[in-house]
């Protein structure tokens, strides 16, 4: 299957986009990048430091700066200034592309045959709600998208109910919800179950192999910006890990549609798929394996 991975790494971001580069059944023809964790210059440039460590020549395309509709939010200081925690990676191999990311996803989309494309989401949807608005031929062809946002149950990590990528960008998520594509949402209800520990990141540098390595180190960075946690929670990469194991996440169609004042989620008339949990057990050895190999 064909990926493009859309993305503002970010720590987590960047731990699923290793594990994704290192997936021999994955081809990741391009990252696209917008501005989220942190603004899009630094996710641009982390996205082609991450290929760099993967040595990989991935084009990385630049896309949306600004949500949609809204002033850009205050970035989060979670991962950093650097967006990576301050983990060490190489500079990139080279420069974006001078395709701007919605450009860029639909020739990608235009030159495959129809449902052949997948598109991860780890960040904010913007780019995506672009391409549906400027190119709705070739959004039509996606195969699916897998997008890791929103809290349905469980609290918000930026509001009583907002989760940071849906409430980012709050009107570009209701246009992909409205655009009744094949869909599914990775909310905070599955992506917390997905913890990493001390003993977690031990394992991970046992390996040796570099994405392992470099993980470890991102979830470290993750750890010296809280206080006491005893695990982390691994939010994006449950988005690759879906698309490769989805017999490890528990599947569940709802009705949802998001408030633009607080970018919650509420019920609503749009059929999402929604993934509610996840096998933490087995989702954690398959990072592991996927990183390592
Ligand atoms: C999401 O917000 C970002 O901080 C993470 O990279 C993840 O995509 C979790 O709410
Ligand atoms: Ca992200």
């Amino acid at each position: 299957m064909t990926i493009i991975i859309d993305t503002d790494p970010g720590i987590d971001d960047a731990i699923a986009i290793l594990y994704a580069l290192n997936h021999p059944d994955q081809e990741i023809t391009a990252l696209t990048t917008v501005a989220g964790n942190i603004g899009l210059s630094v996710t641009t440039r982390n996205a082609g430091r991450i290929c760099a460590l993967a040595q990989v020549k991935t084009p990385v395309h630049a896309g949306a700066a600004a949500p949609l509709g809204k002033e850009a939010n205050p970035e989060l200081g979670i991962h950093g200034n650097d967006g990576l925690g301050g983990v060490v990676f190489p500079e990139p191999l080279a420069p974006p592309t001078s395709e701007d990311a919605v450009g860029a996803m639909a020739a990608i989309l235009l030159a495959h045959p129809p449902q052949t494309v997948d598109l991860f989401c780890l960040g904010p949807l913007t780019n995506l709600a672009l391409l549906l608005d400027r190119s709705p031929e070739a959004a039509s062809r996606i195969c699916k998208v897998i997008a890791m946002g929103g809290a349905v149950n469980e609290p918000g990590n930026v509001g009583p109910k907002a989760e940071f990528n849906i409430a980012h960008d709050p009107h570009a998520a209701a246009a992909v919800f409205a655009a009744g594509l094949p869909f599914t949402l990775i909310p905070l209800d599955a992506t917390r179950q997905l913890r990493a520990d001390k003993t977690y990141i031990k394992a991970l540098r046992d390996t040796g192999a570099t994405p392992a390595i470099a993980s470890a180190e991102l979830i470290d960075a993750y750890f010296a910006a809280t206080n006491g946690a005893e695990s982390r929670p691994l939010h994006d990469p449950c988005v690759p890990l879906l698309a490769q194991h989805p017999e490890l996440f528990t599947l569940q169609d709802r009705n949802l549609s998001v408030d633009l004042e607080t970018g919650a989620l509420v019920a609503g008339d749009h059929t999402v798929k929604v993934a509610m949990g996840v096998n933490a057990e087995g989702a954690r050895a398959a990072l592991l394996q996927g990183l390592s190999c």
